[in-house]
């Protein structure tokens, strides 16, 4: 129990804004919701903690800020946290009636497991996700602003009511129907981050049509293989997008995609930039043009709680990314719930999370929590530096936002920056930070809690995964105290366990490490990889039977928080993109001139990891700086700009076992410059080990020791 450890020091208010001694543990008083500082007295500790955080740190919220929140005290969260995981059906079973509207009312709340992966939810319940989103919340909210857009310049401000959604979505839907899409017919969208890219999901919604959003990132293979295994029928795309200042030109990327994709019969444009575009009158819709011919009201199709809501496409360790497939009641349920009490939503809430609509993070917390709980949702198109590094808490200041969500990359590129940057915009609206994708480093932690936050805001590290739906383990604002890098405590219902991984037991107790699995189904879990149960099964719950496995190791410390320690798989997280290292090979040898790849992330200051690509090269071709700007370009053309390897080291050979496996671990080791005979253990079974010392040279001339 943290309360009972931390000891709470006396808020000061502070005198002035000076930040300057980081060693200071006063914070402000000045709003109501003031967090205090405590350090956790080391005397009463077990044991040291030897392995996971220099800073012991615990942060609790102080009793005026928790009273004014859902959950108002670590207790509170305990007590709740109980009952849903003694008895599950009891608690998701209150939540899903008073949270959620239905059409008809579910019979059974939960069934099936994950050795036979059949997890269902709410069974027999039908409901519309569009109808819980919008309609339900007309009639006490018809004007209240649903959306609040900021484009990539900072004047392009655009505010929409809870009513222009629901007429915006009609309209694409009966636009959608007019063009024979059905229940369980899929909608490829491929979007920049506007308003219409959340109308297009809820139209897609509201006539069951199974949506499949793709990132606007990703280059011409990426769209393909994804429109081509859905077999999309329709994709809804913009002229451009624009990001730090410049465009995008995504309705090009489609007309080359439409080609190779025969189930596409028609692309839906939205005119964002009014940039030009190649306007092909047999399959092009101007949305502009059409829409307003629609009618303006569309009733929505009456679907079953397991009925489909979308497929989003993920990384994985092999092969290619796979179709998570999430369903209606279970899905939206689980995102109303962790949206509602990871950010403490108040009914006169600005909510910004300025993640992309095109990753799990925006479906689950820029469209569907926040609009099922009626919650005013922020999308932004831009980026964080433009057009300076003030953009995000201008942002916060000229909207008074009041929850802000991003990811820990975003924040150690804003930390390279002066800190004036960020302490001259007002941010006194602000009372709860968030982060997710990728583990936070301590210091980037304390600088967002410290200059962002004021020393007053809480942050909620969300540790969760495009397989979940929402969030796996996050603090509660006024209820977990918070250490910085950890993310604390499991959301409700959700029973962790660690695994030791070679023989698969569970480790009990705290001060343990391990594989971090799950081992009871929870509302949001995706139900399946579309068109392959079987990998879904293999991925997920046959590495551990019985318990749903993250793919992510963990550390459960003295005092049962966890820390997240990236993935034990060969997936990375690049800027808090998730990409599969396969992929990236895949791409790589794709180039006439590479013969083999080896990709591994490697420690990025920023990105968090960077993409490190060993390849060698085929018969005839030289290590060049041509060749090396190709193989970057190839990778940028197949899977997206965002994918492009920082370095590429050309070697004639790459260390493989005799059996010819290559040995990523000592390719790992030497990127993170531990190639000490010590540090890389036995080479000597490699079929060429003086491979060994040409890396580690050509690491040590062109990677920097990562601090
Ligand atoms: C990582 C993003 C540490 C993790 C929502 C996970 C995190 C993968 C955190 C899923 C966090 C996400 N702390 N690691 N707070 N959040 N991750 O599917 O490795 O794009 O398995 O979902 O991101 O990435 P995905």
């Amino acid at each position: 129990m943290p309360n009972t450890r931390a000891k709470q020091i006396n808020n000061r208010p502070m005198a002035s804004r000076n930040y300057s001694s980081s060693s200071s543990s006063s914070s402000s008083s000045s709003s109501s919701y003031s967090v205090s500082r405590v350090s956790s007295p080391k005397s009463t500790m077990s044991k040291p903690s030897t392995m996971i955080s220099n800073d012991d740190t615990i942060y609790t919220p102080s009793q005026e800020y928790s009273q004014q929140c859902h959950v108002k005290s670590y207790s509170e969260y305990q007590e709740m946290y109980q009952h849903s995981i003694t008895n599950p059906s009891e608690f998701w079973g209150k939540y899903g009636s008073s949270l959620i509207s239905w059409f008809q009312p579910f019979t059974n709340v939960m069934s099936g497991n994950f050795v036979n992966g059949d997890i269902t939810w709410f069974q027999n319940g039908k409901l519309n996700v569009s109808y819980n989103c919008i309609d339900r919340h007309l009639e006490t909210k018809k004007d209240k602003i649903a959306i609040i857009y900021e484009g990539d310049h900072p004047d392009h401000v655009r505010k929409i009511t809870f009513y222009e959604l629901f007429l915006e979505t009609c309209r694409l839907a009966n636009l959608l129907k007019s063009l024979g899409v059905r229940k369980g017919d899929t909608v490829a969208i491929y979007m920049p981050n506007t308003p219409e890219a959340i109308y297009s999901m809820l139209a897609c919604a509201r006539i069951g049509a199974i949506h499949s959003v793709i990132f606007a990132g990703f280059g011409f293979d990426s769209i393909v293989s994804r429109v081509q295994d859905a077999n999309c029928k329709i994709i809804i795309t913009a002229d451009e997008g624009v990001r730090g200042g410049k465009t995008i030109p995504l309705k090009k990327k489609i007309d080359e995609v439409a080609i190779h994709c025969p189930s596409v019969q028609k692309v839906i444009v939205f005119k964002n930039t009014g940039g030009p575009i190649d306007f092909h009158p047999a399959k092009d819709i101007w949305a502009h043009e059409v829409m307003p011919e629609q009618p303006p009201y569309c009733p929505c199709e009456v679907l079953d709680s397991e009925d489909p809501l979308f497929i989003l496409y993920t990384s994985g360790s092999t092969g290619k990314p796979k179709g998570l497939v999430h369903t209606q009641a279970g899905y939206l349920l689980y995102t109303t719930m962790t949206h509602r009490y990871v950010f403490d939503i108040q009914e006169n809430d600005i909510y910004a999370c300025v993640a992309d609509v095109g990753w799990i993070t925006g479906h689950s917390y820029i469209v569907y929590g926040p609009l099922s709980n009626g919650t005013t949702t922020f999308i932004f198109e831009g980026t964080p530096l433009h057009p300076t590094p003030s953009r995000y808490w201008e942002m916060v200041e000229r909207h008074k936002i009041t929850q802000f969500y991003t990811a820990p990359t975003a924040i150690r590129s804003l930390m390279k920056y002066p800190v004036s940057y960020a302490e001259k915009c007002n941010k006194s609206s602000l009372r709860v930070l968030g982060t997710v994708g990728e583990p936070i480093n301590p210091e980037a932690w304390r600088w967002f809690y410290k200059y962002v936050g004021e020393d007053r805001c809480p942050i909620v590290d969300t540790y969760w995964q495009t397989e979940s739906g929402g969030h796996l383990v996050a603090p509660l604002p006024g209820g977990i105290p918070t250490k910085a890098g950890s993310a604390t405590f499991p959301f409700f219902g959700i029973k962790l366990s660690v695994l030791d991984p070679q023989t698969g037991k569970e480790m009990s107790g705290n001060n343990v490490e391990g594989v971090l699995c799950v081992n009871n189904s929870w509302p949001g879990i995706a139900r399946t990889v579309y068109r392959s149960h079987t990998r879904y099964l293999t991925t997920y719950m046959k590495p551990y039977p019985g318990y749903y496995f993250t793919g992510d190791g963990v550390k459960r410390d003295q005092d049962g928080y966890y820390w997240i320690q990236g993935r034990v798989d060969d997936v990375i997280n690049v800027a808090g993109h998730r990409l599969g290292t396969a992929e990236l090979e895949s791409a790589l040898v794709g180039h006439n001139s590479c013969a083999e790849a080896a990709v591994i992330g490697y420690p990025h200051d920023i990105k968090g990891q960077g993409i490190l690509a060993f390849c060698t090269l085929k018969h005839g071709f030289e290590d060049t700086e041509d060749i090396v700007s190709s193989l970057k370009i190839e990778v940028r053309k197949i899977i997206g700009p965002f994918a492009t390897p920082d370095v590429i080291i050309i070697t004639p050979s790459l260390p493989k076992t005799r059996s010819g496996k290559i040995m990523r671990r000592i390719l790992r080791k030497i990127a993170c410059h531990e190639s000490t005979p010590e540090q890389l253990g036995d080479i000597s079974t490699l079929a060429e080990p003086e491979v060994v010392q040409f890396l580690i040279d050509k690491v040590t001339a062109c990677l920097p020791k990562h601090h």
